[in-house]
């Protein structure tokens, strides 16, 4: 596990689509696996300005997103793909038929699921695999109590990650209770994985995961034994201190 850290998001934004870039650079046909959330934004807004500079084509990529809310079609403001069309695939000239998000309005969720994953043993594994954290430790949408061999499925959301994803909704029964997300046996088998853990409100959350030994209670926990992991964080002071 390495841990970077950075004085501000800019520097952070600058350092994680620099390696992006490169990557693409050295193997044009290069397999992401990407994470939504707020953390990215600033991300997804650098890697567009830069690819735009240093004229990197994302033709040959192919894009995974990390996962997506049930009863939520991709049109919705809600979806994750939406997202990350809107935050990057819009603006780069990545093929339509490479990117990959699964439906949350399937017929059959767990069979969309399990296309899922046949997709991603097909095409993986990541060469870099993007990620952020929930509140409580989940990583794309692998909560506590997810085995560490689970692959892409459906999954129920917590209360407090229902809440925390949708803080402008009142009533907690009208925000998505399930999702398909990638498993963390596919997450664990990217060649590479960058973390992302920014701002004020994600400081328990990454203390806490520094102070873990690895546990299905906190499945980030479970990154730390990846041979090419690199949490990227802006906590200089706090991870500072922590690893004295
Ligand atoms: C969602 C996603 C996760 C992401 C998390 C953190 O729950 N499923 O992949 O890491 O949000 O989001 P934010 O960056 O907004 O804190």
């Amino acid at each position: 596990m390495q841990i970077k850290n950075f004085s501000s998001i800019t520097e952070i934004a600058e350092y994680v689509t620099k390696e992006f870039i490169n990557q693409i650079q050295q193997k044009p046909n290069s397999i992401f696996y990407f994470a939504t959330g707020q953390t990215q934004i600033p991300i997804y807004q650098k890697l567009v300005e830069l690819a735009k500079e240093s004229e990197t084509s994302f033709k040959e990529v192919t894009a995974f997103n990390l996962d997506e809310y049930l009863g939520v079609s991709h049109d919705s403001p809600n979806s994750f793909l939406l997202y990350m069309r809107q935050h990057l695939y819009d603006s780069i000239d990545i093929r339509d038929e490479n990117i990959h998000c699964p439906n949350g309005v399937a017929d059959d969720a767990t069979e969309e699921a399990k296309k899922y994953k046949e997709l991603l043993t097909k095409a993986g594994p990541a060469d870099i695999c993007l990620l952020g954290i929930g509140p409580n430790g989940h990583i794309a949408f692998n909560e506590p109590g997810s085995f560490f061999d689970s692959t892409a499925r459906v999954v129920d959301l917590t209360d407090i990650t229902r809440q925390t994803n949708f803080p402008e909704i009142r009533k907690l029964n009208q925000t998505p209770n399930q999702a398909i997300t990638i498993g963390i046996s596919e997450i664990m088998a990217s060649k590479r994985i960058v973390q992302t853990i920014t701002g004020e409100h994600k400081l328990d959350i990454l203390k806490k995961f520094l102070n873990t030994n690895l546990t299905t209670d906190l499945p980030a926990t479970v990154l730390k034994s990846h041979p090419n992991y690199e949490l990227v964080t802006d906590q200089k002071t706090l991870a500072d201190q922590l690893l004295r």
